[in-house]
């Protein structure tokens, strides 16, 4: 441990040097520059610095990791293996959904795992808008594959919208830690791209493309990613974003006829991408994670390549057992989460959501109910029956 405490701190102190020796050149050219160029020496140094010490944190976390060596078909064996900085592939995993639909419980159940790297909304800056088709696609999938590689030079655009919603990088919280220390450096493209090729866990959360989009990322073999859909009955989805300011401005978000369209062309993809990418891709809906979380999450940890950490497990017992907070939070009783619609939505509005999605409520396993009074005790949720 201490060797490797002086032997980063080396490559540190030698980096440092080379980068201040860049600064000088670079001012050089121009002498009303010189003051400028302390300002450079001094942000180069801060996020070495910063880097340094998360180099350290890591490898203290990883110090007890099983790596994989060809389980879950990873032949990682050492932490170099996993991180980008040493030239290695981490472990990327990516859950795709849409808004109101679980996803932030999703997660943040990942971020308990020591070592794991959140991207967290990677599209913020395409608003509340869904992605179907051109133009916004081949940006969107070229802005996900930069943040799954840590090459954010090419996101200002994303990151000049982020720095407004600190919220954002909240949820990524090594991150966080790191941005309350050193706040001059946290949206500096520079820092966040050393820092985030640091981590051998990369997870990311993806709103706004369909999975017909959104499967790009499957067929690029060099990023390794395993991919999870995860669904939701959409009259819980409606419910949710009723309440919720960001969505009253957006058909994407409002309209029940966008969202049913999205849940079929969805389905017919996820079909597809089983076949395609059986040990890749998988499907898990909302509700069945909320029922049964332990069982679930291991699954999605077994099918990701992640070992079951015991952070993981703790997250779980002081998050899925009681309701507390207000409706952003994730501590919940999860049994009953996904269910509040039975009794916050009238049966005329539930009658108008299942009469747009009938289709895809079937395809998805999502049972109509047929009255005021069954609405409020019936078991919304059957078997889907082609996934
Ligand atoms: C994991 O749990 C331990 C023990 O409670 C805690 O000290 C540590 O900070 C946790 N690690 C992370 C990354 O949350
Ligand atoms: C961020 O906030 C500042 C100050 O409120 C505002 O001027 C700027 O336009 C905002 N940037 C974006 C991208 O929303
Ligand atoms: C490992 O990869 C091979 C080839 O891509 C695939 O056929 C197999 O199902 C994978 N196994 C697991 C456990 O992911
Ligand atoms: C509501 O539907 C249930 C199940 O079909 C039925 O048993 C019940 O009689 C209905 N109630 C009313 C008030 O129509």
């Amino acid at each position: 441990m201490f060797d490797r405490v002086i032997f980063y701190g080396l490559v540190g102190f030698g980096s440092l040097c080379f980068m201040i020796w860049l600064g000088v050149e670079g001012s050089q050219k121009n002498a009303g520059e010189v003051e400028r160029a302390d300002d450079l020496i001094s942000t180069l140094s801060e996020i070495q610095q910063a880097i340094d010490l998360q180099r350290i944190i890591i490898h203290d976390e990883m110090i007890n990791y099983q790596y994989p060596n060809g389980r879950y078909n990873i032949s990682a064996n050492k932490l170099e293996d996993l991180v980008i900085e040493e030239n290695g592939n981490p472990i990327r995993s990516v859950v795709v959904s849409t808004w109101r639909s679980g996803s932030t419980f999703f997660g943040d159940i990942f971020t308990a795992r020591p070592g794991l790297f959140y991207h967290f909304e990677p599209l913020y800056d395409f608003g509340i808008k869904k992605i179907r088709g051109p133009p916004l696609a081949s940006q969107a999938l070229e802005n996900l594959k930069a943040l799954l590689s840590c090459e954010y030079a090419s996101l200002d655009h994303y990151l000049e919208h982020v720095k407004n919603e600190s919220w954002i990088f909240r949820s990524n919280p090594p991150l966080w830690t790191q941005c309350q220390a050193h706040p001059s450096i946290c949206y500096d493209h520079r820092f966040l791209s050393k820092m985030c090729k640091l981590f051998p866990f990369q997870f990311m959360k993806i709103l706004r493309p369909t999975l017909q989009i959104a499967q790009e990322l499957l067929a690029d073999k060099k990023l390794g990613v395993r991919l999870v859909f995860l669904a939701r009955d959409p009259r819980g989805v409606f419910q949710s974003r009723k309440h919720r300011s960001f969505c009253q401005k957006s058909l994407d978000c409002l309209d029940p006829n966008l969202l049913c369209a999205d849940m079929v062309s969805d389905y017919n993809t996820a079909v597809e991408l089983q076949k395609k990418y059986p040990s890749t891709f998988r499907v898990l809906r909302y509700e069945d994670l909320s029922l049964e979380p332990y069982k679930r999450v291991e699954e999605l940890f077994e099918f990701y390549g992640l070992d079951f950490h015991p952070n993981v497990t703790k997250y779980l017992d002081t998050h899925t057992k009681n309701d507390v907070g207000n409706a952003y939070t994730t501590y919940r009783d999860s049994k009953t989460a996904p269910f509040h619609w039975r009794t916050e939505l009238e049966f005329k509005e539930v009658e108008e959501i299942q009469r747009n999605c009938f289709v895809p409520m079937k395809y998805w396993g999502y049972v109509p109910a047929v009255n005021a009074s069954h609405q409020r005790e019936f078991n919304p949720i059957t078997n889907m029956p082609h996934l």
